[in-house]
């Protein structure tokens, strides 16, 4: 049996867990992860560019899980009220193939892609950063926002997105926790006075959402949108000014910020992989002044680790559904007795008079 856990099931498990609590794990988890780098297999994901977005594939395993995550990128979805990500993923044994779990993975996205720019903030922003810009008040943003107060003593949210409601119903859902929410007129009105940057745009182009000017010393910025071939956020001069810390540097020369570079200047760009800072093989802020970019496109290992986290939970608190995905045989060479062991065989018989292909 397969545990199935479906939307309804995660939003159960993360009530009994607390959000919290759920994110704090999730961290830890992630830090674990990214700690055994080394004994991942890895490659960058495979993509499928369609006419209005992409549609991708995110596998990574370790000696003893097998996980991956199925994720599209439709930015013009909104316009017919659908999301612009949804995504559903699987987490399997590695000794014999047999899958764990399968769940849905559209908040998991949202969770995972929180904790993981909340990891590479403690990193990279200011110890004293206490306010938070957030452009692009999308799927991503409430998660963006509430992870982000688990790293840093966020008190003041500056927000805006080029439309209304999204940044509406942002401040409804944000009204119940403690921040000051300052809705702006602008991209640039926003990150005036942030500390903390996170852009997490939907637009498949060359946009640039941030320009170089308005960004002072000292800001940490997290481009979250920027994930795709044709697709980022940031003016290229922001990152010649930064120290930038990618996910996988294969995988973010195809999809992130630094695309915007030939291959030899983007390994001059980029300062490290975030595995480098959390092993402290390479430091991550060490002044006030310097600007850090955490160019992030999402990477399996991400995945790998929230599907990990939510299976050992689902276990914990009994939730989730067994649903029948695999067959259970009592030989497993006769897989044929799946159909046999169901109604009525009539069904399956086959008449003798052979015919051609054509003919069918
Ligand atoms: N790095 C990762 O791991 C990761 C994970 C998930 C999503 N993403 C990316 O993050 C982005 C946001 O995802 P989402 O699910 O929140 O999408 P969404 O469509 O729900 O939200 C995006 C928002 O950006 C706004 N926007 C577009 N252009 C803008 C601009 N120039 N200035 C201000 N606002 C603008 C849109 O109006 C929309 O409200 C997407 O590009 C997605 O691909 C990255």
């Amino acid at each position: 049996m397969i545990k199935v856990i479906s939307v309804e099931k995660l939003a159960e498990l993360i009530h009994k867990h607390g959000l919290k609590q759920y994110f704090i794990d999730l961290m830890a988890t992630l830090k674990g992860d990214f700690l055994r780098w080394q004994e991942f297999d890895k490659i960058p994901r495979p993509a499928f560019h369609v006419p209005d977005g992409v549609i991708e594939l995110m596998p990574t395993a370790d000696k003893q899980l097998f996980a991956y995550k199925y994720v599209n990128g439709h930015p013009k979805n909104p316009l017919q009220n659908k999301q612009t990500i949804i995504a559903t993923g699987q987490l399997s044994k590695v000794s014999d193939g047999h899958p764990l779990l399968i769940s849905e993975m559209t908040v998991l996205t949202g969770l995972r892609t929180a904790a993981t720019a909340a990891l590479a903030t403690d990193y990279l922003a200011r110890k004293d950063a206490k306010t938070l810009a957030l452009i692009g008040t999308g799927a991503q943003s409430d998660f963006q926002a509430l992870a982000t107060a688990l790293v840093r003593d966020i008190k003041t949210i500056r927000y805006h997105d080029i439309d209304p409601k999204a940044m509406c119903r942002f401040e409804k859902n944000m009204q119940t926790y403690n921040f000051e929410l300052v809705p702006c007129k602008s991209n640039e009105e926003a990150i005036k006075g942030a500390d903390i940057v996170t852009v997490c745009t939907a637009c498949k182009a060359h946009a640039i959402v941030i320009e170089n000017d308005w960004v002072r010393p000292g800001v940490h910025i997290n481009g979250l949108g920027g994930d795709c071939p044709g697709k980022t956020e940031l003016d290229k001069s922001i990152l010649t000014r930064a120290k930038v810390v990618v996910e996988f540097f294969e995988q973010s020369f195809i999809e992130g910020e630094i695309q915007c570079f030939t291959e030899q200047e983007a390994k001059k760009v980029v300062y490290a992989e975030l595995w480098e800072l959390i092993e402290g093989q390479k430091q991550g802020r060490t002044s006030a002044d310097e600007i850090t970019v955490f160019d992030s496109v999402g990477f399996a290992l991400e995945d790998f680790s929230v599907l990990k986290l939510t299976y050992q939970l689902a276990e914990k608190y009994d939730i989730g559904v067994p649903i029948n995905m695999i067959p259970v045989l009592k030989d497993p060479k006769d897989l044929f007795s799946v159909l046999n062991d169901y109604g009525d065989n009539q069904a399956l018989q086959i008449h003798q008079t052979a015919q051609t292909v054509g003919s069918i």
